[in-house]
């Protein structure tokens, strides 16, 4: 989808993917500038290791701890985290409002970490995060709460609660036909983002479709980590629509 992008605005540029080794991490940043490359991707597991290796990071990805974008200006290694973001802006662009709104979370890991400290600028009310590990929520809640106190934080859900959105960041239902929550839980929601795009539609998401939900899987929030990154590469506002179509087809959702 970047090369793509990268054609349509007539910027020289190519996309690569490059396997890396831990033990060359530490020469990593200056052999990509002698071959002056301008800006990376970094997945896992090296999105929080690459972190000494910088000169720069934004707030957000600081207090996330990880990274997963960085860019040669300046004569200096920026690194930003655009995971969350791009969450944000995937549900913006499908018309989900998120100021004042109460939000169940369900996971703790990385990728709930990413989209919660995102969602903590967006003025919502409350996010409600559950976790298989009661803990990891816990420590999870204990985190954010201490970025955003305006923010009500809860751990466990309450018989009379309702969510405007859930989501959905375990893997569960990736490869199996298992659902995170209870149907209760969906039945109180009115959006149901599920952050797995492989298979499009999973047991989560086709219990609250036939529910009469309105759904999301995680095609969104792959596009606009992209988009996102993009935008810090090129400063330019990125050809979305040309970045979702090369998208859909290198995953064959649609011909070539
Ligand atoms: P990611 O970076 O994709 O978020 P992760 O950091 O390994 O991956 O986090 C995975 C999340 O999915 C965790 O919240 C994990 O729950 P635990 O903290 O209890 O491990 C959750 N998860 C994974 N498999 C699960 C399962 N079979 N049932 C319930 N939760 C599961």
């Amino acid at each position: 989808m970047h090369t793509s992008a990268f054609q349509h605005i007539k910027h020289n540029a190519v996309y690569l993917p490059f396997h890396i080794l831990p033990e060359e991490l530490p020469n990593l940043l200056s052999s990509l500038k002698t071959l002056n490359v301008k800006g990376v991707n970094v997945t896992v597991p090296y999105k929080e290791k690459i972190i000494d290796h910088l000169d720069w990071v934004s707030p957000q990805a600081s207090a996330l701890g990880s990274v997963n974008t960085l860019i040669f200006e300046d004569e200096i290694w920026k690194g930003y985290t655009t995971d969350g973001n791009g969450f944000v802006r995937s549900l913006e662009a499908e018309g989900v409002c998120l100021k004042g709104s109460d939000i169940l979370l369900v996971g703790a890991g990385g990728s709930a970490r990413s989209i919660a400290v995102a969602l903590l600028e967006k003025e919502i009310s409350s996010l409600t995060i559950i976790n298989r590990t009661q803990k990891k929520a816990e420590a999870l809640a204990n985190l954010l709460s201490s970025i955003a106190p305006n923010i009500e934080f809860y751990t466990q859900t309450s018989e009379t609660t309702k969510f405007n959105i859930l989501i959905n960041t375990t893997s569960v239902g990736m490869l199996d036909t298992a659902i995170p929550v209870e149907n209760d839980l969906i039945k109180k929601s009115d959006v149901i983002v599920d952050i797995i795009y492989n298979p499009p539609m999973t047991p989560l998401l086709k219990t609250a479709h036939s529910m009469g939900k309105k759904t999301l899987n995680g095609l969104g929030m792959l596009l606009y980590q992209g988009v996102d990154a993009f935008e810090i590469w090129t400063k330019t506002n990125a050809p979305v629509e040309v970045m979702k179509e090369s998208l859909s087809k290198s995953l064959g959702l649609v011909k070539n």
